[in-house]
C-alpha cells in the first residue's frame, strides 16, 4: 500500500507502512511532541536504542498497523512528518478492537496530513488486522485532535475528569469511539 499526494505547499507526501529505517524518524516526531508538553502524558522523551528497537520489534511481529507520512524532498530522519498506529488491544476478548494514536510534525500540521493518515490506518487495520472499531483518547484541551476526530466521525463516550496532571495543571481526557464499518459507509 502506497498513497501519494500534493500538499498545497507543493511538496510530495506519501502514505505507506512503517519501515525499519523510519525508527529514528518516528522517534523524533514523538520526542518533540513530548517536549511542547500539551498533547501527550508523558513527560520524558525516548532515547534507547534498545526502546526504540523493541517497539519496532513489537509492531512487526504481533503485525500491528503503522502508517508513515514520508517527505520525499527530505532526507532521514527528518523525511518522516508524520505518524499513525492502531494498536491491538491489550485483552483476549478485544481483539476486533485497536487504539490509535497520531502524531504530525509541528510544521506539517492543519495542511490534511493527520486526516490522511487516519483515514488509511483504519482502512488497513479492517483488511489486515479484521478490527470492527477503533478507540482513543485525547486531551480535552486538544481542539485541533478533537476536531479531527469528530470530522472523521469518531463520537465521545466519556471524559475522565483530571486524569492526568502536568506542571501543576490538571486534564481531562476524553474518550472516542468509532465503529469502522459506519466510516466506511460515510462513503456511499
Ligand atoms: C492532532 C494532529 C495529529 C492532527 O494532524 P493534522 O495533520 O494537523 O490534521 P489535519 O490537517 O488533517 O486536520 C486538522 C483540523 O483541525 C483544525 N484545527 C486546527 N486548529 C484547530 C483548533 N484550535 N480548534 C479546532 N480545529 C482546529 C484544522 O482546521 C483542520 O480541520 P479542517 O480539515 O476541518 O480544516 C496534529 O495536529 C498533531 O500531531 N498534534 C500534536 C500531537 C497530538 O495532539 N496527537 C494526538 C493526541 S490525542
Amino acid at each position: 500500500m502506497n498513497k501519494t499526494f500534493e500538499l498545497k505547499t507543493g511538496e510530495k507526501i506519501i502514505i505507506r507502512h512503517l519501515s525499519k529505517s523510519d525508527i529514528e524518524g518516528v522517534w523524533n516526531n514523538f520526542n518533540e511532541v513530548v517536549e511542547e508538553g500539551i498533547y501527550l502524558p508523558v513527560f520524558f522523551p525516548v532515547r534507547s536504542r534498545l526502546e526504540k528497537d523493541s517497539w519496532y520489534r513489537k509492531i512487526k511481529n504481533e503485525k500491528e498497523i503503522c502508517i508513515i507520512a514520508e517527505n520525499k524532498g527530505l532526507n532521514p530522519p527528518y523525511n518522516i512528518i508524520g505518524q499513525c498506529e492502531i494498536s491491538h488491544s491489550e485483552w483476549d476478548a478485544g481483539s476486533h478492537v485497536g487504539i490509535l494514536g497520531i502524531i504530525v510534525k509541528n510544521k506539517y500540521r492543519d495542511l490534511g496530513i493527520g486526516s490522511k493518515l487516519i483515514d488509511t490506518a483504519i482502512r488497513e487495520s479492517k483488511k489486515l488486522n479484521n478490527k470492527e472499531k477503533i478507540i482513543l483518547s485525547c486531551f480535552s484541551t486538544n481542539e485541533r485532535a478533537l476536531h479531527l476526530y469528530r470530522k472523521l466521525g469518531f463520537k465521545e463516550v466519556g471524559i475522565r475528569k483530571k486524569q492526568f496532571l502536568m506542571d501543576s495543571k490538571y486534564y481531562d481526557e476524553v474518550l472516542m469511539e468509532l465503529w469502522i464499518e459506519d466510516y466506511l459507509n460515510q462513503d456511499k
